[in-house]
This record gives C-alpha cells, sequence and structure tokens, in this order.
C-alpha cells in the first residue's frame, strides 16, 4: 500500500493541496449482543482510491461505515485512518471525513442552502460570505446551484441525492463515504451519479469508499471491490477480477437467477 502522503487532495474550493489519506480495517469485528454482524474483517484503501463495498442487505455495510467514521466503536480490531485510530475523537479533528448517508439526512425544515451551510457555520471556519461561496460552488459541482432557496420537500429522490453530496462537499473531505448513493434511483440517475462520483476523485483526489449494491456503479467506478456476505469479506479484488470470478457464490450475487421451482424463500405450508 503506498504511504498515507503519497498523493494530494487538491481541496475543490482553494485549490490548495492537503495530503490524501488511506484507510485499513484490521481483523475488525462488530457484535450487537450475541448477534456478530461484522466477523474479522481488513483490507485497505490506498489515497485517492475509489472501493466499492457490495454485499446483501442486511450484511453488515452500513456498521462498517460508521465503523471508520468513528461513530461506533468495534468489539475488537482496528480501522485507521491515515494511521489514526478512527475511535480516537482527535482523528476526526485532524481528517476531514464526510459521510453521505444512506437515506440523505437532510433537514427538511431547512432550506438547501441552510442545509449546506449549517457545518461551515456550526464550526465558525469562514465568514457568512466565504461560506455563501463554498456553498454556491458545491451546488455548482453537482449542477443544482437553482436549488438553493428550495426545501428538500421539493426536491426529487435524485436532487436530494445530489444535495446530500454537495452538503459533504462542504466539508472540504480528504475522504468520502457514500452509503447506498444510487438506491431508489431509475439507471440514467444512477449513471449521473456514479460519474459524480468518479469526478470528483478524479478532480479532487479524493479517497472514497462507496457502499453499494449498483453492480454499473461497481464495476465501472472502482478501483477496487470488496464482497461483504454475512460478516464476511469473502472477495477484494479488481473489477475485472469480479468478473472473471467463478465463485458461485458470487456469480449468484452478481447475477441472481430468478427460479421459480426453487426459490430462495421459505413456502409456506399449505
Ligand atoms: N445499533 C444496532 N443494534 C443492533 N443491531 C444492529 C445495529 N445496527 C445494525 N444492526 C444489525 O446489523 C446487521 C447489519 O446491518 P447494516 O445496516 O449494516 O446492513 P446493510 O448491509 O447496510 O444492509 P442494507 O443493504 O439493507 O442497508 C442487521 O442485522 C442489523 O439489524
Ligand atoms: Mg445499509
Amino acid at each position: 500500500m503506498p504511504s498515507p502522503s503519497s498523493s494530494a487532495t487538491r481541496n475543490p474550493f482553494t485549490e490548495a493541496e492537503t495530503p490524501a489519506v488511506g484507510v485499513a480495517l484490521e481483523h475488525l469485528v462488530k457484535d450487537f449482543g450475541s448477534h456478530k454482524v461484522l466477523k474479522d474483517v481488513s483490507f485497505a484503501v490506498s489515497p485517492g482510491e475509489i472501493f466499492v463495498l457490495m454485499g446483501p442487505s442486511g450484511s453488515g455495510k452500513s456498521v462498517l461505515l460508521k465503523q471508520i467514521v468513528g461513530l461506533e466503536a468495534p468489539t475488537s480490531g482496528r480501522v485507521l485512518v491515515d494511521g489514526r485510530d478512527a475511535i480516537d475523537p482527535a482523528t476526526r479533528e485532524q481528517v476531514r471525513m464526510a459521510l453521505v448517508f444512506q437515506s440523505g439526512a437532510l433537514f427538511n425544515s431547512l432550506s438547501v442552502y441552510d442545509n449546506l451551510a449549517l457545518y461551515p457555520r456550526e464550526h465558525r471556519v469562514a465568514s457568512e460570505a466565504a461560506i455563501r461561496e463554498k456553498v454556491m460552488r458545491a451546488l455548482q459541482i453537482i449542477s443544482l446551484e437553482d436549488t438553493a432557496d428550495k426545501f428538500p420537500s421539493e426536491l426529487s429522490g435524485g436532487m436530494k441525492k445530489r444535495v446530500a453530496i454537495a452538503r459533504a462537499l462542504v466539508m472540504e473531505p480528504q475522504l468520502m463515504l457514500y452509503d447506498e448513493p444510487t438506491s431508489e434511483l431509475d439507471p440514467v440517475t444512477s449513471a449521473s451519479i456514479s460519474e459524480i462520483i468518479a469526478t470528483l476523485r478524479e478532480e479532487y483526489h479524493v479517497t472514497t469508499i462507496v457502499v453499494s449494491h449498483d453492480r454499473d456503479l461497481a464495476l465501472n467506478i472502482a478501483d477496487c471491490i470488496g464482497l461483504l456476505i454475512g460478516g464476511e469479506l469473502i472477495f477484494n479484488g479488481t473489477p475485472a477480477e469480479l468478473r472473471a470470478s467463478k465463485d458461485p457464490v458470487i456469480t449468484d450475487f452478481l447475477n441472481p437467477k430468478i427460479d421459480l421451482k426453487n426459490p430462495r424463500f421459505k413456502k409456506l405450508a399449505t
């Protein structure tokens, strides 16, 4: 793995350069009581890389993201972000991370502008004029400048996802994490979100971790793909290696066949 500071993140707003960060999961275990959700998961993401984590519903993807941003402590093992333990509060002060939540998590009572301005206002990082510049620049990057005065309820699902990405961008992240950024979207809107994620990495070299069920997104924009099934990382490799895999668990996940004679669900007794 390249050293954590071997490439630089260009700040989208100031063009200043800051070191890109690497992420490493080491034997990560997460239990909720007797429920073992993550079972000894290890992988590394190099600075400036796009890593896409795929896996069925309930396999532990969102739980894993929460460990990376330090929202939840692992049961054992650790996550290192730029070589620092993710659960140490100092890490969040030293490394700028932005998580785009599965739900978007916009505040419905605030306009798009105020949703984006919330973080810099709370952290008093800039004057109101400088915040305005950052917010409008972030909206411009995702082509939604004209929504600044709208409220989330006035936006389509795809627009909300883009606004959530813009809100993360205002934090000028060195590490962007996305939880299901294309779920519930039509294929064309999904493709445009994939393009935005890839462009942000391309232009600003932001280290990017995407959790997604979206096969097209993973195969088209990932440098590396991990497949998490039942809390275990059963595959970690390039899109070409994933495509070439003959492992029946992987081929069934990528191309599930609908089999009405042998359905996956248990038939109700008649
Ligand atoms: N705070 C919690 N307390 C107890 N169990 C939890 C908690 N958070 C998650 N879980 C459990 O961990 C498992 C994995 O949840 P997770 O949200 O990571 O799934 P996921 O892979 O993100 O699924 P989806 O694709 O549907 O979003 C689930 O069985 C869930 O019920
Ligand atoms: Mg999830």
